[in-house]
């Protein structure tokens, strides 16, 4: 189940997949509202979807699925789609400064792409506040709950501008 003591975060969306190819699906929805400077936080176990369903984000800027594996071993793959992707893999992370080391923080403050990162949960001291996040549950051997939640600061500029 999803926690809801945090009151301050608010799910926006939130499915159930029957199989990899409605993750990708749900990803290829997801992606009209990501641009490049944004930060998305996969958060989830092993086998929940996260690959899945950067795939299917990743389809959305042009590249094919076929090229997204989970950069495990090199901490960040850079896609070059319509707009660049920084896909990171923070499972194997000692510490979140790891990243820090392969330039994390440059290609957040760069905005030049989107930056996916699997195991997020991991790296949220760096990211910034507006970090995009989306929570796998593995509810059996083909059912995902995919739930996605906007960031307090982005929540609150767009209520500022009235969105
Ligand atoms: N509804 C579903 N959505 C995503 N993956 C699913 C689903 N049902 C079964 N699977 C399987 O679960 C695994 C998910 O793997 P992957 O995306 O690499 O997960 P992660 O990156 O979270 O470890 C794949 O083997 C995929 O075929
Ligand atoms: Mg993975």
């Amino acid at each position: 189940m999803i926690s809801k003591s945090n009151t301050s975060e608010r799910s926006l969306e939130s499915c159930v997949t029957a199989n990899p190819e409605e993750t990708r699906a749900w990803g290829l929805k997801l992606a009209r509202r990501l641009q490049a400077g944004d930060c998305l936080l996969l958060i989830g176990e092993l086998g929940a979807g996260k690959t899945t369903l950067v795939q299917g984000i990743a389809s959305g800027f042009g590249v094919p699925p076929e090229k997204i594996r989970s950069p495990t071993f090199v901490l960040i793959r850079e896609y070059d789609g319509q707009i660049p992707i920084y896909h990171v893999d923070a499972y194997r992370l000692r510490s979140a400064e790891e990243l820090l080391d392969v330039g994390f923080e440059d290609y957040l403050a760069s905005g030049r792409g989107l930056v996916i990162v699997e195991w997020g949960e991991v790296v949220r001291p760096l990211c910034p506040p507006d970090s995009w996040e989306v929570r796998l549950e593995i509810l059996d051997e083909h059912r995902r709950r995919l739930t996605s939640f906007l960031g307090a600061h982005r929540r609150r500029k767009r209520h500022r501008d009235g969105d």
